[in-house]
């Protein structure tokens, strides 16, 4: 292995996402491996920008495997969108020495990622850690299974109460512009309808379909939103129109909020949070620069930042379908 880089750094950055501490441990311990120095950036960008930086040798990252959010803190970082924030940036990770950076967070940390590349020619390798599962080039990103657990968890707890009163509960989801974890956590937890911001079901429908499941003997329902569904109405304004659209239902509305990105990782994110560091380090050890690690087919796979950053991840219909076929 050509090692040209003789130190990295690594950051988290964006909304925090359980695995993130174990990505930080692979990429640690990666470097340490290969007998490369390594730095923790503390709050992300914003880290880089004010020099919060800390060495990390093997024995730092140790009993954080099982630990949800992020040791090294998180940060959106306004300053580091402007051109002075960035040579700030670059000026302290020259004078630490740094030769490469493994950013581990979203779309947004990826194009600060590709900027900063671009202007400075810095080394830069990204790892898909969001909750949301909305990255192209990856069929997970690190923290999505935990949630999906989180949720069901949470649905299956709903499901006690609601049926014990026969009432119907729109359970908001995390998901700003993707309806992964609704579909899923939908699917999972035996809801009667999933809304989703890719697919546009309709108030009517909605309610039409909940009527059926009522005469066809279901006494208590769980409705599934993700928070950027597609009908537009908050889950306060669709509570208020079954209300007024609807009879012989009382329905309550709960919103789970970031619980869900919180609590011990799953073994899956653990797992991937692993291979995918060692992936991004040697990588960059390689000569290789600009690429997002991720997971196709079970193998850890390369997407250049530009394509994670512009694809977009497709809903599964299949899905879509089963959970039609699952709701009769
Ligand atoms: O991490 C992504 C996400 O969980 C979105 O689903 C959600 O809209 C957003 O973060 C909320 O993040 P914050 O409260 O940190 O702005």
């Amino acid at each position: 292995m050509p090692n040209r880089i003789k130190k990295i750094a690594v950051l988290t950055s964006g909304g925090d996402a359980p695995g993130m501490n174990a990505a930080v441990r692979s990429v640690v311990r990666t470097c340490a491996y290969h007998g490369v120095e390594c730095v923790g950036v503390y709050r992300g960008y914003q880290g880089m920008i004010e020099g919060d930086f800390k060495p990390m040798d093997a024995r730092s990252v140790r009993g954080i495997i099982n630990k949800g959010g992020t040791i090294l803190k998180s940060a959106r970082s306004k300053e580091f969108r402007t051109k002075e924030g960035r040579e700030k940036a670059f000026q302290n990770i020259k004078k630490a020495g740094v030769e490469g950076l493994v950013i581990i967070g979203g779309d947004g940390s990826f194009t600060g990622a590709l900027v900063f590349n671009q202007e400075y020619g810095f080394p830069v390798m990204g790892i898909p850690g969001t909750i949301d599962n909305d990255i192209f080039g990856t069929t997970h990103t690190l923290g999505f299974d935990t949630a999906l657990n989180t949720v069901v968890d949470a649905i299956d707890k709903i499901r006690d109460t609601a049926s014990s009163h026969n009432r119907l509960f729109f359970i908001e989801v995390m998901g700003r512009d993707v309806g992964h974890i609704a579909l899923n956590t939908g699917i999972a937890g035996g809801a009667e309808e999933i809304l989703i911001p890719e697919e546009d079901l309709g108030l009517d429908r909605l309610v039409e379909s909940l009527n059926k499941s009522k005469k066809t003997g279901k006494t208590s329902s769980i409705v599934v939103v993700a928070e950027g569904d597609k009908i537009g109405k908050n889950i306060f304004e669709l509570k208020e129109y079954v209300d007024e659209n609807m009879e012989g239902y009382d329905v309550r509305v709960s919103v789970l909020g970031h619980m869900q990105r919180g609590g011990a990782p799953s073994c899956f994110d653990r797992v991937l949070a692993s291979r995918m560091g060692v992936k991004a380090v040697e990588t960059l050890l390689n000569g290789q620069t600009n690429y997002m690690v991720g997971l196709q087919n079970n193998k850890m796979e390369l997407t250049p930042l530009d394509n994670a950053i512009k694809g977009k991840t497709k809903i599964n219909l299949e899905l879509l379908r089963v959970s039609d076929i699952m709701s009769t």
